[in-house]
């Protein structure tokens, strides 16, 4: 069954608590958290201050996607606002190696975001050192973008590699996630599929992110 990840990034800010209530009480089973510096990405969320608020009143883990420049500097910092798993680029990431101890070093997930343009094939070397790989199926920095099909290959690649390896790795797939896509993603091999315009901008997100969660069954 996928583990299902709405990105907050689509919610109602000005409801935050009401979202993270519904959240706690859907079938969802991870909080993804946006977060961007207006470097990485041309767009800037939300940071620590914030997810440390939320994590006051969420009961399920923290999915923190870093999309920012030098996210080495703030590891300490986002274990210490609650981030359950840590995601950084490959693209910003110069000791990719280094980070990942570090991250699980501070007791957090590791995970390795992939741009739509960087190949699977890139982290082979460091497979065994990561928790979960984020397949971008959009370009980072906003929500509610359509779905790049060359990311489906993406998942199936990796998920060879990952049975090649015998790793653990999960396989995230983050951006333009529909009803209508899930099925492929989860059968090609995706553990995790993230949501935000499916989500929020459904009438009833209880129950989106329940037949969502049924995709997976
Ligand atoms: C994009 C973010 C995604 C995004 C997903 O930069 O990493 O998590 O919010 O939103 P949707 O599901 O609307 O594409
Ligand atoms: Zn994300």
């Amino acid at each position: 069954m996928a583990i299902i990840a709405p990105s907050m990034l689509s919610s109602n800010f000005m409801r935050l608590e009401q979202e993270i209530e519904m959240i706690n009480n859907s079938d969802a089973d991870w909080f993804h958290l946006d977060v961007m510096d207006g470097r990485f990405v041309p767009n800037i969320t939300f940071g620590m201050p914030i997810i440390a608020a939320m994590k006051k009143l969420a009961r399920k883990p923290f999915d923190v996607h870093l999309m920012i420049v030098e996210p080495e500097k703030y590891f300490e910092a986002f274990a210490a606002a609650g981030a359950d798993v840590l995601t950084i680029h490959y693209e910003g990431a110069v000791h990719l190696h280094r980070s990942l101890q570090v991250i699980k070093s501070l007791g957090m997930k590791a995970g390795v975001a992939l741009n739509p343009h960087t190949p699977v094939s890139l982290l082979a070397d460091v497979l065994d050192d990561i928790d979960v790989v984020c397949i971008m199926s959009v370009n980072p920095g906003f929500g509610g973008q359509k779905f790049i099909e060359q990311a489906t290959h993406k998942v199936r690649c990796l998920k060879r590699m990952i049975l090649d390896h015998g790793a653990k790795t999960l396989i995230e797939v983050d951006g333009g996630v529909t009803l209508d896509n899930a099925h492929a993603l989860i059968k090609d091999g995706a553990d995790v599929l993230v949501a935000g315009n499916t989500v929020f901008g459904s009438p009833d997100p209880t129950d989106t992110i329940k037949r969502l969660k049924e995709v997976g069954k």
